[in-house]
């Protein structure tokens, strides 16, 4: 097992604070611009329920891309496999998570379920009669993952992100002239931001990286929440997409299935030994957690976490 001294992870936090100040906060989406961004902490939950942590692990952020991973898994129980990828690809795109660039040509169908234009095609494919049934579903699968009953949104980030979506709003309707989103706009982007705006602190983020690396169950309640090739999927769109345009140096250089969020969040799912669950609002250019993308070098190269 991994670090299971508080005082060497606590060391390592502080080494990877020192990063912070060569990143930025979010600010594209207001309410994220409030961040301190010499915050970093980080949770490492493991099956038997022990919990490691280091850093202010009871503050709360908002999901932002990780949601991504849990909205694939939850529209891949209700769709299948075949419907969700006829309507959105397997591949890295190479481009920022938010571009519009290659989303033309080929059926207009985006690359993948992790960048923006792919995560608006997978949100619209979530089953239920309206937004809030449809959030709902999402909520209780995150509090059946994170054996939490408290996870909420924040509507502050949500109606921040809302009021300020131009450009995921002008992806939605170019998706929707191809024919890939047929519910009005705002309503999906009501949906969209909420399911960004989840809330919630390291210690969950890890216990939701953990019911990936045990292939979909949850080993403190006992129950198989995700099919373990749901899983499977999703573990693997994290390595090739997780980390958007730099996934490939960090497959190379930590080597750890993870996703990343512009709130500073990156989820890890280390296959059958824990989940990772880190805060660091300070972002390098591509929008990942500077202190946090250090902060899992180091454990990485530490513990040879690399799954390759
Ligand atoms: O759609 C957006 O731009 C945000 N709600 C989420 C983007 C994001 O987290 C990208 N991650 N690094």
């Amino acid at each position: 097992m991994a670090c299971k001294s508080v005082k060497e992870l606590q060391e390592f936090v502080e080494q990877a604070r020192s990063v912070t100040d060569k990143g930025k906060v979010a600010t594209y989406i207001p309410a994220l611009g409030k961040e301190n961004p010499s915050d970093l902490s980080i949770a490492i939950q493991y099956p038997d329920d022990t919990c490691i942590s280091a850093g202010d692990i009871e503050k709360k952020f908002t999901l932002q891309s990780i949601s991504k991973v849990i909205t694939l898994a939850l529209v891949l129980m209700d769709r299948g496999f075949d419907y969700v990828f006829e309507r959105i690809g397997m591949e890295p795109t190479g481009e920022p998570f938010n571009s519009i660039a290659k989303i033309e040509g080929e059926q207009a169908r985006p690359l993948n379920p992790m960048i923006n234009s792919g995560a608006l095609v997978v949100t619209h494919m979530i089953k239920g009669n309206s937004v809030e049934e449809r959030i709902e579903r999402l909520l209780s699968l995150i509090c059946e993952m994170a054996n939490d009953k408290e996870i909420e949104i924040s509507n502050e980030v949500a109606s921040s992100e809302f009021e300020t979506a131009h450009l995921n709003r002008a992806l939605g309707y170019f998706l929707m002239e191809h024919g890939l989103i047929k519910e009005p706009i705002e309503e999906l982007l009501d949906l969209y931001t909420k399911q960004c705006a989840i809330e919630m602190n390291c210690h969950d983020l890890a216990q939701l990286g953990m019911v990936f690396a045990m292939d979909g169950i949850n080993p403190i309640s006992g129950k198989q929440i995700i099919p373990k090739d749901i899983a499977r999927i999703c573990k693997t769109f994290m390595v090739t997409c997780g980390m958007y345009n730099e996934s490939g140096r960090f497959a190379i250089e930590i080597g750890i299935p993870a996703k990343s969020g512009v709130s500073g969040g990156i989820m890890g799912a280390v296959p059958g030994k824990f989940g990772i669950g880190i805060f660091g609002p300070s972002l390098n250019k591509i929008g990942n957690s500077i202190g946090g993308i250090e902060l899992l070098k180091l454990l990485s190269n530490k513990y040879q976490l690399s799954i390759f």
